[in-house]
Formats: C-alpha cells, structure tokens, sequence
C-alpha cells in the first residue's frame, strides 16, 4: 500500500484538486436547484430576479401565494404586477379578486373597475364579444358579484350580468348570477326564463335546477321545487344546498312518508362535515314531527350549541321540555332565548306560564307579562294571564276588573269570558261567608282551578312552533341558498 501511495503521491495534489472542483460545483448546482425548484414559487421568484418589470412573473409569484391561503403576502405581488404593466388587465383582476378574499370590498370593485376599462372598446361595425379575451369576460362577473353585495345596486349588478351573456351566450356562470339577482329583486318570473334559457346550454348542470328549485320556492310552489332540487340531487348527489333545502321543504310540506329522506339527507350532510346549526334544527324539527321526542331533544340541543342564540331551536327546545311534563328545564333555554331576543313573545308567555304553575313565582310571571305588554299593549294572553297573576295573589277583585278590560280587548276570546264567569262565581260565594279563613281557603283553591284552565289555553297557544315566524320558512332558508360562485382565479 505505502508504495502504490508513493508512486502517485506526486499526482495526488492534482487529483485531490480535480475531485474538490466537481464536488463543488455539484453541490452548488444541487443547492441551486433545491432553491429554485423547490416550489412554484422559488421558480417565480427566480425569474423575478432576472425580469423586474414583468407583470407575469408577479402574478404568478402572487398565484402560488394565494393558492395557500397567503392572501395578504399575495396582494403584495399582485399589485406590484398592475404598477409594473398597469395594462395589464389579469393583474387587476387579481388584485381585486384578492381583495374580495380579504373582505376589502370596495377595493376590490375599485380593481375590477380598473380592469374593466382596459376591455377594449366596441367599435363601430364589429361585434364586441369578438374583440374580448374569454378569460377577461369574468371582470363582469367579478364586478357584478361585488356590486350586489349593496342591495341597491343590484341593477346595476344585472346590467353586468347581461352585457356579459351578451357577449357570450353560453355562459352558464353568468346566468346563474344573474337569476340570483332576479330572485333578489323579486322578479322571479324573469329569474326562471334566465335559468331556463341556461338549461338549454347545459342541460346537466345540477346548480340551474336547483336554482330553479329556489324560484319555486319563492313563487310559493312548494312540490315543484321539491321535483327540481331532486332533480339537482339526481345530477349531484351530495349538491349540499339541494340536500339542505329540500330536507327544510320535506319537513315544511309535512308529509311523512318524505320524511325519511328528509332525514337521511341531512344525515349525509353531517357526515360529509356540514356541521351547522340548521342541519341540526332540521332534524330537530323532522324528529319532532316523527314525535321521536327524545331525538329532537337531542338535535335542538346541538343546533344551540353550535349557536347559542338561535331562536326558533331554544324555543322549540323549551316548548318541547315544558310539553314533556319537564317544565324546569325549559327556564334555563327560555332565559337563553330572552337574553339575545328579548321581544320573543310566545317565549316570554311561555316562560310566564311556568312561573305561575311550577316555580310559583307571581313576581316573576308578572315581569314576563309585562315585557310584553310594554312591546304590545294590547296583547290579549299578556292582558289575560296578568290578570290570572291577580287572581293567583288571592286579589279577585283585581282579578275580575282585569279580566273585563281583557274581555273588552277581545269580545270573541271564549276563554276569557269562560274565566270571567268562573271569577263572578267565586266572588259571588264569597260574599255569602263571613268566615275570613274559609274565604282564604276558597280563594286559593278557586284561584288554582283558574290557572289550570288557563294554563291549558296557553299550551295549545304556544303550540305553534311551525308558525313560529323565526322557524326556518322557505323564504327565510333560500335568502343564502342560491349558488353563487365567483370566477375563482384568472391566469
Ligand atoms: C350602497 O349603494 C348606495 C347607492 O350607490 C350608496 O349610497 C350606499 O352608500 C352603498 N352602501 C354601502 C354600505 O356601501
Ligand atoms: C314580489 O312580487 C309579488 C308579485 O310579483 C308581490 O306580490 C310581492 O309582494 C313582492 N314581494 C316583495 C318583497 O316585494
């Protein structure tokens, strides 16, 4: 060994050298590259550092940010782009499509508006559609869809919407818009041409029926927009507003051999991680329906948890609990429901009625009742069970004039006259003793007997969680429900 090494030691300091030059140079052209190639962005960023000027690179720097979320560092890159080539009409849709991801509205349509006027002009005796990138015809949309956020100026988004369709016939995005903004403006008959004009582009796509569907809705034709949203289920099966409105409408219609489908469809919606609050009041309504009590116990629970001041799941909550001979537990919801709602009429009645049976709290159903009364003073069940309250206190007397002004109030109300003579006759017997403690004693039991009647009156009244108006309605589940996508990204 000692003499091989000899005989090439006088080689070795130009081998040595060879070897170190390559391995240098390898590892830098390794390193580099890890650097550059890294990510999509490094690659960009590489590029930036060649050509400062171009607005390319820029946006494709600001395309990689934004494809992960890093909208703000994004934004950056986007408006350097639009300083760099303030032609360029792709930077400043990015950069208001940014902003509209940042909530920064009025910047962004301050963008879109910027790119719309570097659209080339319609000139005399050609047609403009042909003078417009296909990929720049999203400013429209973009714009529009900022506009409308402003309800008053929801014709101006319309306008856009149809000088875009103008443009380009097919286009089903810009249909589905502008049949949003119908609905919106209430001219529902015109909503449904529009989407009807798109199905014949597109007769597969899933989001023109269900927004057929909503139009039905909103023209009251319950059972045709139930055919169109099963239509859209049909095409989509996991379309998650087909699957959430046509559950809400199921329930609504009240047909029980629907409801199961009703609930595996918000079933489904659970499990594809579609956990809100009216998923859960729904299947807290379809339960209750089913009288599988127990169960909608269960899912109003969860709807409040996941919003704890939802009105129509705490009342029904409550209402549930006091019909299932579980009066107590329903305070603690209604409190709940009076805190973040405290013009909640039927639960301030019902909380009243428990006040006066079960805690036997006089003080406090009165302040129920006058809650009320100071909203709407004419109240006929406030103005009766205050006068229940008298009674209860063993002021017959009170009682009784109580109950003559709220006959006055309501001359039809049986129950109220019904109380009136059951009072009449009490006083009447009354009058008859002279004993003070055999007066006390009836009273007290007499007052009892009253309360109980009308306890029973309040029951059936409250009894009206399907009207309740807060319930979810057609009208009030469609407001969000319509599709209503947005041009995402622009390259
Ligand atoms: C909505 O638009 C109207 C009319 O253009 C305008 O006066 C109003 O300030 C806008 N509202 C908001 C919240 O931007
Ligand atoms: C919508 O239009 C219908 C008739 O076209 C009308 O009856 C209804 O009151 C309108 N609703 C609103 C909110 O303007």
């Amino acid at each position: 060994m000692t003499h091989v090494m000899f005989t090439f030691s006088h080689w070795k300091p130009v081998l040595w050298g060879l070897l170190v030059f390559v391995l240098v140079t390898h590892s830098i052209k390794t390193v580099t590259r890890n650097f550059d190639w890294e990510s999509e962005y490094t690659i960009f960023m590489a590029g930036l550092r060649v050509n400062r000027q171009n607005a390319k690179l820029y946006n494709n720097v600001g395309h990689a940010l934004e494809s992960q979320d890093k909208f703000h560092e994004a934004l950056e890159y986007f408006l350097k782009a639009s300083r760099a080539q303030p032609d360029d009409i792709g930077a400043h849709i990015n950069v208001g499509r940014t902003f509209n991801n940042l909530q920064q509205y009025d910047e962004a349509e301050h963008a879109f508006w910027k790119a719309k006027d570097l659209l080339p002009r319609p000139r005399a005796g050609e047609p403009y559609k042909a003078r417009i990138a296909p990929n720049h015809l999203n400013v429209f949309l973009n714009l529009a869809n900022v506009i409308s956020r402003n309800k008053s100026r929801l014709e101006e988004a319309d306008a856009l919407y149809r000088q875009a369709i103008s443009m380009r016939a097919d286009y089903i995005q810009a249909y589905i818009n502008r049949g949003d903004i119908l609905i919106k403006l209430n001219r529902t008959q015109e909503a449904q041409e529009v989407y009807e004009r798109a199905l014949q582009f597109d007769s597969s796509n899933p989001d023109i029926y269900y927004n057929l569907g909503v139009v039905y809705l909103e023209q009251g034709k319950a059972t045709q927009a139930l055919v169109y949203f099963n239509k859209a289920l049909t095409l989509e099966p996991e379309h998650e507003q087909a699957l959430m409105n046509s559950a809400i409408l199921i329930q609504e219609i009240g047909n029980a051999k629907l409801r199961k489908a009703a609930y595996e469809r918000l079933q489904l919606l659970l499990r594809k991680g579609k956990i809100n609050e009216r998923v859960y009041f729904n299947l807290g309504m379809l339960s209750m329906d089913d009288q599988r009590l127990l169960e909608a116990e269960t899912w109003f629970k969860k709807a409040i948890e996941v919003r704890e001041d939802f009105r129509s799941a705490l009342f029904n909550l409550a209402l549930l609990l006091s019909d299932t001979n579980r009066p107590l537990e329903a305070v603690p919801f209604l409190k709940q429901l009076l805190k973040y709602h405290a013009d909640h009429v039927k639960g301030l009645i019902l909380l009243g009625d428990i006040y006066i049976n079960h805690v036997r709290d006089l003080d406090a159903a009165e302040d129920c009742y006058k809650s009320i009364l100071d909203m709407e003073p004419t109240n006929v069940q406030a103005v009766h069970n205050l006068c229940v309250v008298h009674v209860e206190r063993g002021h017959l007397q009170k009682g009784e004039q109580c109950l003559v002004k709220a006959a006055e109030l309501a001359p039809k109300e049986e129950y109220i006259q019904h109380h009136l003579q059951i009072i009449r006759s009490r006083l009447q017997k009354l009058q008859a003793k002279t004993s003070t403690q055999i007066q006390h004693e009836q009273s007290s039991s007499s007052v009892h007997e009253t309360a109980g009647q009308t306890n029973l009156k309040h029951d059936s009244r409250s009894k009206t969680k399907n009207n309740d108006q807060d319930s979810l309605s057609p009208k009030n589940s469609n407001v969000d429900s319509s599709r209503h996508r947005q041009q995402s990204t622009q390259k």
